[in-house]
């Protein structure tokens, strides 16, 4: 099939290329000239693993192309996916502009018939509207689907080849058929292609990251019960994951969740309750909850040190949002790296991926460090905030040496407290006994 893509930010760019990678002919465009010359001089944009061999090699054999010019780009085009960004708005609703204006260029340039697919998390109703606004501009015959994506960042070309389900909102049967052919070659046989109206599909893509940020701000809220009342959350995470209503998955406390999708979701589902009447008791308090967990960690160094921290240094491990990423969009490390600052801490602080974009923001009021081990030095104790694999096993008689004071605040319960303590650590994680 011929396919274009507009945006190419990490859910377009990830699904234009496999899509090419499954024999499409495709094409990503991108208003943006320096990304798309980037792409085409063999650059990627962001940091996700396996992007760029996979972006090349489709490039090289001419199936993946890239170019700024929409109606050049979706001429041949068959299906035409709109992937541009839906950040938060000033009044914490999904900021659609984005949407609305690629929607109006794709019908001003449509030629023929088209199917233009919503990938971008849009509020319900946004489907019927953008539908609305390429009528208003064309006289050619189109539909529009909605087909949220459910990629997790770090692991996005996995999820997309993979998928656990793949959910398209429709108003015509043989739209669905049409995109259940485009999806085939994922689908393993266990794993279903639902077919619903596009309103169903847009709140399913808000139900889910909805669920998902609720299970991490119930387990954090139980964490740190459980740490106040002398109980262990990984012990009551195995007594409780059994449960086959319950389950182990999504339930990791840790420093409250961050990123570009499940803040702003969380909040656009506040909003479109409110515009309704509806009350959002549950998702407010998901949100608030979140919000305290990300200022848990700089609690816990300031209880221990006093609320001023001029003369100490603390080390920070991990800045990205999550591991395999760069992404530091609503990080729990900025909440904390503010506050040490504010206290006037020196903060050391390294990241595998997010160092160029963290320096962006603080420039040198951090120092930046290549190496783990050399953020440590003469550091009076040592922030875990993403739980890189590189941390899970790190030489404990080299920190020992490195830190002028041995203490650790682990906001992901990377260690065992009992082996930290032996080991000559002052440790605390979130939710563990001491
Ligand atoms: C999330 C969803 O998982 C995807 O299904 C969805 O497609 C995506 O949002 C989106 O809407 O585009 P993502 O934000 O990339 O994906 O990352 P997650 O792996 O879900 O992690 C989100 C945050 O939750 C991270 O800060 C992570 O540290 C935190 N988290 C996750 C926890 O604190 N505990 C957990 O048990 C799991």
């Amino acid at each position: 099939m011929r396919i274009a893509v507009v945006g190419t930010g990490y859910v377009g760019l990830v699904t234009g290329t496999c899509l090419a990678e499954s024999g499409n002919q495709v094409v990503c465009i991108d208003k943006v000239a320096a990304k798309i010359e980037l792409l085409k001089s063999g650059g990627i944009p962001i940091y996700e693993p396996g992007l760029a061999e996979l972006v090349h090699r489709n490039a090289k054999d001419g199936r993946l192309s890239f170019t700024t010019d929409l109606g050049a780009g979706i001429a041949e085009a068959e299906i035409v996916f709109i992937a541009v960004g839906t950040p938060q708005g000033d009044d914490g609703g999904a900021d659609l502009s984005g949407v609305y204006a690629v929607a109006e260029q794709i019908g001003r340039h449509l030629n023929g018939y088209k199917i233009v697919v919503v990938k971008s998390t849009v509020p319900v109703g946004t489907n019927a509207e953008v539908a609305r606004r390429i009528a208003a501009v064309t006289d050619c015959p189109f539909d529009v689907a909605s087909n949220p994506e459910f990629l997790k960042e770090g692991a996005a070309i996995e999820d997309f080849n993979k998928p656990d389900r793949v959910v398209v909102g429709v108003r015509k049967p043989e739209v669905g058929e049409r995109l259940r052919e485009l999806y085939a070659p994922f689908l393993r046989t266990d794993r279903p292609f639902l077919v619903m109206t596009p309103e169903s599909a847009e709140m399913t893509k808000y139900v889910a990251n909805c669920m998902l940020a609720t299970k991490i701000s119930f387990i954090n809220e139980m964490a740190n019960l459980c740490e106040r009342y002398g109980a262990d959350i990984n012990q009551v995470r195995r007594g409780i994951g059994h449960d086959q209503r319950i389950g182990f998955h999504f339930l990791h406390p840790g420093v409250g969740y961050g990123g570009s999708c499940f803040p702003k979701d969380i909040r656009a589902v506040i909003h479109m309750a409110k515009a309704k009447g509806v009350p959002a008791a549950m998702m407010e308090a998901v949100d608030s909850v979140n919000e305290a967990q990300k200022a848990v960690l700089g609690g816990k160094i300031l209880s221990h040190f006093g609320p001023r921290l001029d003369g100490k240094t603390i080390a920070v491990w991990g800045l990205a949002f999550k591991p395999r990423t760069d992404d530091i969009r609503e990080a729990p490390s900025l909440t904390l790296i503010d506050l040490l600052l504010e206290r006037g801490a020196a903060v050391r602080v390294h990241d595998p991926e997010a160092i160029p974009n963290v320096r962006a923001l603080y420039g040198d009021r951090l120092i930046y460090c290549d190496r783990p081990y050399g953020a440590l030095e003469q550091a009076d104790a040592l922030a875990i905030v993403t739980e890189w694999n590189e941390f899970r096993n790190p030489d404990f008689e080299v920190m020992l040496r490195l830190m002028r004071q041995p203490i650790i605040f682990d906001g992901r319960n990377l260690y065992e407290p009992a082996t930290m303590k032996r080991l000559g650590f002052q440790y605390q994680g979130i939710g563990r006994a001491m």
